[in-house]
């Protein structure tokens, strides 16, 4: 009789578990905020934050932000991206959900950082500045987004400021990053005329204040466009304005379709201005209805889905400690299913071997806390001595590795110089380990043995130079290489691929894993090779779990 009790109490707590569990995974979003510098990105987090209530006062992120514009000082850059740990993950309850805003570095060097962030999360908003449209940064983080069929949600910026036509600007943004857009606000004017937005899904109208406040004083329902009431707030000629466009737009796009938005096929957009609190309520209260819940992630083996009983999750960014006295690393982990929890063994998958950890921490209330236990959506900061790399998976004993992180092409090679023989394998091990953080990516001249070294910015070599010299005694320097692009090999035809591979040894290498690479001088030798070598397939970006 007792055991019967028992098992059903067991049972109901069980069930009550489950219940829990998914709840907090279905209240979880996870996000990224991108854009090209300048365009609003802190801004905007700040006021998010705000409403949140996970900052008290304006100016508390941007006192942590990456001055943008020094390119000689990484010391001081690094200092602040040390502060800015603290800030990777900014998580805030609003309306019941729990919002994991992940960080990415303003700076252009640390883009390779942005990347792999949003492997991380699960849809991203794309900040444009109104007056610039789309410019080289937000090109290339969206087709980051697009490769990974990421849900985005546009905001466009800077509305108080006398932009392009929002119709040409509309045009833009869906011919060059290929994406369809839905607005759901419609700005009356710009600049100094600019009068607010028209909510196109639940027809109100906000009038726009330059405030720094978050407060809903200056929405006024005007149930229909045909209202006086519209006349009376924004003019004749503007309420005219506003009917036509309204017109044309319901005309083309109709209601959102949020299965279109879920598969990365629409982009949802609105309009407003970070600095005056204007336009980020609606897209906040919007962003929480339509933004996916953890989403199920493919493995080497299998789809994981979010909901499964045992804990997975997967390395996405690795950061070190400036200190020279500590060489510990924070590695950061999502968690992508069941529930990860403190002290309890795990498998590093690409170790074979088990670990856990004592002080894993999360990002909650601003403030590093340890732990008990995480969520899918989460991203936990665990210690590390060494033992981690990009894309390392951990798992409740299952051997998979989490697939869709790549890696790019660096835009900067440059070869690497041992100034001191006798110190010739701590700049080995220096040079793996720090690669193996994500720094640079190290490539090794086919047939020789020359160390190749690709950044995306002139500032990570200062970086390399500086920690191998401190962390671990070495001292180099870098000779300058002709070439712009690095492009991974694959072919059926295997002895086709080695015979490029000898004839064009100047320009050969393999990357850290083995695979062959060719690195290009330009973008004509580039093309030229291309069109040569048809039994050749030129990759552009590489996966870290092949
Ligand atoms: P980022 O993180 O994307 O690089 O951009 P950030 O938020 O730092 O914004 C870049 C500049 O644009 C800042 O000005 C910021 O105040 C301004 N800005 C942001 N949103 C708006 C907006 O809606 N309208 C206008 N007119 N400006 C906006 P700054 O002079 O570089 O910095 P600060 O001195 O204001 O801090």
């Amino acid at each position: 009789m007792r055991a019967i009790f028992n098992k059903m109490q067991l049972k109901g707590s069980k069930e009550q578990y489950i219940m829990k569990y998914e709840k907090e995974i279905n209240r979880r979003k996870s996000f990224a905020i991108i854009s090209h510098p300048d365009a609003g990105k802190t801004t905007l987090t700040e006021k998010l934050l705000l409403f949140g209530g996970a900052i008290q006062t304006a100016g508390a992120v941007k006192s942590n932000k990456i001055k943008k514009h020094a390119t000689s000082d990484f010391m001081e850059i690094e200092r602040q991206r040390g502060i800015s740990v603290a800030t990777s993950v900014m998580s805030f309850e609003y309306k019941g959900n729990l919002i994991n805003l992940l960080d990415t570095p303003g700076h252009k060097d640390f883009a390779e950082d942005t990347y792999r962030t949003l492997t991380a999360v699960d849809s991203v908003i794309l900040v444009i500045d109104s007056v610039n449209g789309v410019e080289p940064q937000t090109r290339r983080l969206m087709e980051v987004c697009s490769m990974r069929a990421t849900p985005v949600i546009v905001f466009i910026n800077k509305m108080d400021r006398d932009g392009k036509n929002r119709f040409d600007l509309l045009e833009e943004i869906e011919a060059e990053l290929k994406i369809s857009l839905h607005p759901m606000t419609w700005p009356i004017n710009s600049g100094k005329e600019f009068k607010g937005v028209y909510n196109l899904h639940d027809k109100s109208l906000r009038l726009f204040t330059a405030s720094t406040k978050a407060d809903d004083e200056d929405v006024v329902a005007i149930g229909d466009l045909s209202s006086p009431v519209l006349q009376q707030k924004v003019g004749d000629r503007d309420a005219d304005l506003l009917r036509e466009d309204v017109e044309l737009i319901d005309g083309v796009y109709g209601a959102l379709n949020p299965a279109d938005y879920l598969s990365g096929a629409i982009a949802p957009v609105f309009f407003g201005s970070a600095v005056n609190n204007f336009g980020v309520q609606e897209m906040l209260d919007t962003f929480i209805q339509i933004a996916p819940t953890p989403r199920d992630r493919e493995t080497s083996v299998r789809k994981v889905q979010a909901g499964e009983d045992k804990f997975s999750g997967f390395i996405f960014k690795i950061h070190a400690n400036l200190d020279p006295k500590h060489r510990d690393r924070i590695a950061f982990m999502r968690v992508c299913s069941g529930r990860f929890e403190r002290n309890k063994y795990y498998t590093h998958v690409r170790l074979d071997k088990d670990v856990r950890f004592t002080n894993p921490y999360t990002f909650l209330a601003r403030t590093k806390d340890i732990v008990e236990d995480a969520y899918p959506g989460d991203v936990v900061g665990l210690f590390d001595t060494g033992n981690f790399k990009i894309g390392d998976t951990l798992t409740e004993g299952e051997k998979f590795y989490f697939t869709g992180i790549p890696t790019f092409s660096p835009e900067i090679f440059k070869e690497l110089v041992n100034k001191d023989p006798m110190k010739t394998k701590q700049l080995e091990k220096g040079i793996q380990q720090l690669t193996d953080e994500g720094v640079a990516q190290l490539f090794t001249q086919f047939g020789g043995n020359k160390k190749i070294i690709g950044c995306v910015g002139d500032l990570q070599f200062e970086v390399i130079q500086y920690r191998l010299l401190q962390e671990y005694g070495a001292a180099c320097e870098f000779r300058t290489l002709p070439f712009y692009k690095a492009c991974w090999l694959t072919s059926t035809d295997k002895n086709k691929l080695n015979d490029f591979l000898r004839y064009k040894q100047q320009n050969a290498a393999e990357d850290k894993d083995g695979s062959p690479v060719y690195l290009a001088q330009s973008e004509w030798f580039l093309n030229t090779e291309i069109t040569n070598n048809p039994d050749i397939t030129f990759h552009f970006t590489n996966e870290v779990n092949k």
